[in-house]
Formats: structure tokens, C-alpha cells, sequence
């Protein structure tokens, strides 16, 4: 219910309940918040110059996310990738801010747990290229692996989720097959 300022007014009869000023509710920040964030992040030149890259593995740098989210800034080595997981409950964004990353997600709800292995529909698969500058938001439960393809060229992303990352669920995938490998907790990455 949405009460216009008029009902408040000391010159007009208030009726009851009285109502009183309150501080405005902190919202939890939504996919577009998010988004918005890590495309800010992303255009921050000198920020993702700091970033340490390492030919030989990923790198990354925790950040500080609006509204208490995780944040990331991530360095990808040509050929590195994440394999396939999702993100509990957190919905997120990411964007390419040097380089290019490709994402392999599903179109699909996965079980909560009780399962070991899954089947695969042939029409679940989804792939997108996120050159430098571009990137997404995703909802709840969404499941993706995020690669450096290209042969020779570094690439630096900005992640950010909320609420903060409760697990990740780690599978691998064999075809139409997805089998749960491992569930990951915060004190695993952090
Ligand atoms: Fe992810």
C-alpha cells in the first residue's frame, strides 16, 4: 500500500495509524544493480591494470559489491576456464572488461539434490561471446561455464553476486550426461 505524502502532512487530519518517518529499507541489489556495477567496475582503466595476470593460471581480486555483495575482478590466461557450475540461491552479472570470454549455459532448472547424474534435453544448451565491454546478468540457479578461448590473449572479467556465493555446485559434463562433482563452500575460494 502506497500512502501519498498529503496523508502526512501536519496541515491535514492524519488519521489512524499514525505514521512516522522511517529509514528508507535497504533493498537487497537486483540483477540490474549488479550489472550496473560491474559495468562501472569494468571501465575502471587503472583498477583492471592492477590486477596481477599469471600465464599460467587464473587470478582474481575480491572487491567490494554494492549493497554487501561478493564482487570479483578475475584474469583469464588463454585456455582457462571454469568449468560447469551454478550459484545456489545468488543471482549475478559479469562482464568482460579486457580480452574476450565465451559462456556455455543451460537453459534449465537443475534438481535441488537427490541426484548424481542428468540427461540433458538437446535443446538446453545456450553459448554467447562476450567481447570486451559486453556482459549479462542471470537469476537464481543459473548453470554456466565461462572460458578464455582465444589462443594468446589475456582477458580480466568483473563478477559480482548476491547475496554473497552460500555454495557452488561443480559438475562435469560428458556429452548430454551432467554428473554433480562437488559442492563447494565459501572457505573453498575465499
Ligand atoms: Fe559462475
Amino acid at each position: 500500500m502506497s500512502v501519498s505524502s498529503a496523508a502526512v502532512s501536519a496541515s491535514q487530519p492524519v488519521a489512524s495509524p499514525v505514521l512516522t518517518p522511517t529509514a528508507a529499507p535497504v533493498s537487497a541489489p537486483t540483477q540490474a544493480d549488479l550489472l550496473d556495477f560491474v559495468r562501472r567496475t569494468a571501465a575502471d582503466a587503472d583498477l583492471i591494470a592492477s590486477l596481477p595476470l599469471d600465464p599460467e593460471g587464473r587470478t582474481w581480486v575480491r572487491l567490494e559489491g554494492p549493497g554487501g555483495s561478493e564482487a570479483w575482478l578475475i584474469g583469464w590466461p588463454p585456455g582457462t576456464g571454469t568449468g560447469w557450475h551454478d550459484h545456489a540461491e545468488s543471482v549475478g552479472a559479469f562482464v568482460t572488461a579486457a580480452g574476450e570470454l565465451k559462456e556455455n549455459s543451460l537453459a534449465v532448472r537443475l534438481p535441488a539434490d537427490g541426484w548424481k547424474t542428468l540427461e540433458l534435453a538437446d535443446d538446453v544448451d545456450r553459448a554467447r561471446r562476450l567481447p570486451s565491454g559486453k556482459g549479462r546478468s542471470f537469476g537464481r540457479h543459473h548453470v554456466h561455464e565461462v572460458l578464455n578461448e582465444t589462443a594468446d590473449q589475456h582477458a580480466i572479467s568483473v563478477h559480482a553476486y548476491y547475496p554473497p556465493l552460500p555454495q557452488i555446485r561443480r559438475f562435469s559434463r560428458s556429452g548430454p550426461i551432467l554428473r554433480l562433482e562437488q559442492v563447494e563452500r565459501p572457505e573453498d575460494w575465499q
